[in-house]
């Protein structure tokens, strides 16, 4: 359950965060004054934490787990998946970074057949046995209101109202950093020895009706996680090369 109103000081109802006359028009997404270019007090020191100069590349076994070796399944395996690999994935995923920290990214884990069904009718046909068969199906979702935890998050006095105050900027920064936490949650996944399959195929307005209308939090893609039937995998799709896709300035 969402605590963005029993735990933030503040208890501005999303209604009430229209601004105020005379605040910064919301039309421009620039980010109100205050949000880059100050000068923050360095962190303190952290004593006793990994040796922060040094970060030798990780093995290249690991590599070949998060990115050369895995795929996006095409069939799953009956292996269950336990809640226990939800809360591993979910805290590797949370660390990785978002703008300011604001962390909007919410997640649904469907691991009963109950939850899955209820999700059947909305997707396209094409993903309905990927999603129903997967032993859990995550709804990555957004707060639109995640600047109600900036308090806590990226504790300054005006962090909220960066957010609260321009509308336009606050979607952004949602479905960016929303966006951002659900390629995290692919490679947690991955981490931690699960198959993630991506799926953007399904009706996001009735998965919201369905699902998030009372937290009020915006579905985004489904990741259908478990222990992929390698037998089934097709050739893999190829990639762009390092010249197609890059430039060195
Ligand atoms: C955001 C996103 C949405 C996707 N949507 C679907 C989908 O709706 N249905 C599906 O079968 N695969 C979907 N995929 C899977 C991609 O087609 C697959 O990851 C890509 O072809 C690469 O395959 P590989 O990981 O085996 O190399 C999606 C992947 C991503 C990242």
């Amino acid at each position: 359950m969402s605590d963005q109103t029993t735990d933030a000081p503040s208890t501005d109802a999303p209604s009430t965060d229209a601004p105020p006359t005379g605040a910064p028009s919301t039309a421009a997404l620039a980010p109100v004054d205050g949000f880059l270019g100050e000068v923050f007090d360095p962190p303190a020191p952290i004593a006793d934490t990994p040796p922060w100069a040094e970060r030798p590349a990780i093995d290249p076994t690991a590599m070949d787990t998060l990115f050369r070796h895995a795929r996006t399944p095409a069939a799953w395996r009956d292996t269950p998946v336990e809640d226990t690999k939800l809360t591993q994935l979910f805290e590797l995923l949370r660390m990785g970074p978002t703008s300011a920290n604001c962390s909007p990214a919410r997640f649904l884990f469907l691991r009963t057949t109950w939850a899955k069904e209820r999700l059947r009718p909305m997707l396209s046909v094409g993903n309905r046995a990927p999603a129903t068969t997967a032993p859990v199906v995550a709804i990555i979702a957004h707060d639109p209101h995640f600047y109600h935890m900036m308090w806590r998050l990226f504790p300054r006095d005006d962090a909220k109202e960066w957010f609260s105050r321009n509308p336009p900027f606050a979607a952004e920064t949602a479905f960016r950093n929303g966006t951002l936490q659900g390629a995290y949650l692919i490679l947690a996944a991955r981490a931690v020895g699960l198959d993630a399959w991506p799926m953007s195929g399904f009706d996001n307005d009735r998965v919201d009706a369905e699902f998030l209308s009372d937290r009020g939090w915006k579905s985004n893609f489904l990741v259908g996680l478990g222990h992929a039937d390698a037998s089934a995998l097709p050739a893999q799709p190829p990639r762009l090369s390092f010249d197609e896709a890059c430039v060195l300035l």
